[in-house]
């Protein structure tokens, strides 16, 4: 539920404008008050009119208009909402956000604001892949702003591809997390997910088989339950959740590094896996065959820990750290050494052993390793095995 809530909803120019309509319907439905924002290009699909009656409210347009700055100037605006979103979200709008632009309403009020702004991407998929997008995604990502979707379907321009905006509902459920009043209100959980990937030259890459599901899951439901979760994710195979901070990264010492630059957290969960080792040398050009028949040989050298460094790091340490045990053979025994030897509080243990599906499927069946000993949890989805570890973190946090 939203009553109360302030929402200030910017919508850009792009076919799914016309699903902010819905949007507006759909927030204020759940009792949130709308504030809508047209940019010039947003006024060719939907109309300043329809848009006002939607919201009840004055829409507001124009960054030189006389009227609206002697009633609410942009700074005020930009301020009196307890929540910005931007959907559509084009290329266009994040390549402002991410380059601080200030050239009309939109852009100046996403920038002159202090409260948090999500958005809902859409674009065409090739606009969404190119490089410029993802790294304005990243950048926005580091800023602290929230990103729910894009889909992948059937586009308006006749493509099929990730860049549909992201349902009215989804968008919601994504603005109800980051204004929930939840157990975890106040809280910062920071999770790692996914594998990690480590080049062994500019082509090739020492991979594992982690879907970033699990980890995905966990992030989902600490949110919903009002946490601020900072979301650091490798290479995974799912769409990260709404609501959440997202960076991305690549290599273990990537992630370490954002995980460094997350902290302080009052709970951190390493849902990652990270891989153990990495080339001991960069290669900066192709490995080459040359003929002779003969293989190379690579060398590795460890990765960090994140783990045990962010376990054993003294001041500033999480309050709670939770770590997650892959094992094959001897869970329990295996999983309860990882705990005293990385110097985490809770160690979530499972039997990734092929003939389990585990490792990438959607079932997980785990065995929660603390101080008071280890508990057997039945095999059930990766959703629920989120749900009731989000829980149990929730009732040690308060
Ligand atoms: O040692 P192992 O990889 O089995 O430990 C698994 C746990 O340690 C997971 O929580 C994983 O996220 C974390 N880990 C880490 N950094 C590494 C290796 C594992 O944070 N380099």
């Amino acid at each position: 539920m939203l009553a109360g809530k302030r929402v200030l909803v910017i919508i850009g120019g792009g076919i799914a404008a016309f699903k902010s309509l819905d949007l507006i319907r759909r927030l204020r439905e759940r009792g949130a008050t709308v504030t809508p924002v047209l940019t010039r290009a947003a006024e060719e699909f939907v109309t300043p009119l329809s848009t006002s009656a939607l919201a009840g409210r004055k829409v507001y347009r124009d960054l030189f208009d006389l009227t609206d700055e002697a009633e609410m100037g942009h700074i005020e605006l930009s301020r009196d909402a307890d929540l910005l979103v931007v959907a559509p979200c084009t290329a266009d709008l994040m390549a402002k956000m991410a380059g601080g632009h200030a050239n009309d309403l939109a852009s100046t009020v996403l920038l002159a604001t202090d409260k948090r702004v999500l958005i809902a991407p859409a674009m065409n998929m090739r606009m969404w892949q190119h490089p410029a997008t993802q790294r304005n995604l990243a950048t926005l990502g580091g800023d602290g702003v929230l990103v729910v979707g894009p889909n992948e379907g059937d586009m308006a321009c006749g493509e099929h591809g990730p860049g549909r905006m992201a349902e009215p509902l989804e968008i919601v459920a994504g603005v109800e997390a980051a204004l929930m009043d939840g157990p975890l209100k106040g809280r910062h959980v920071l999770v790692t997910s996914g594998p990690t990937h480590e080049p062994i030259d500019p082509v090739r890459f020492i991979a594992n088989r982690s879907s970033g599901t699990q980890g995905t899951a966990v992030a989902r439901v600490l949110s919903a339950l009002g946490a601020r979760v900072t979301f650091v994710t490798g290479p995974a195979s799912v769409a990260p959740p709404g609501g959440v901070e997202v960076v991305r990264v690549e290599t273990a010492r990537q992630m370490l590094a954002a995980v460094q630059a997350a902290l302080p957290a009052d709970a951190a969960v390493f849902a990652a896996a990270v891989a153990d080792w990495r080339m001991a040398e960069d290669q900066p050009s192709k490995m080459k065959k040359d003929g002779s028949g003969k293989v190379p040989v690579l060398e590795f050298a460890e990765n960090p820990d994140i783990l045990a460094t962010v376990s054993r790091m003294g001041e500033g340490r999480p309050g709670l750290v939770v770590g997650f045990a892959a094992e094959t053979d001897e869970v329990i025994a295996h999983a309860t050494a990882k705990r005293a030897r990385k110097g985490c509080d809770w160690i979530v243990a499972n039997d990734v052993s092929p003939e389990t599906g585990i490792m990438g499927g959607s079932e997980n069946a785990v065995t929660l390793i603390s101080a008071d000993g280890a508990e057997d949890w039945p095999r059930m989805g990766k959703d629920r095995v989120a749900a009731r570890l989000a829980a149990r973190i929730a009732k040690a946090l308060t």
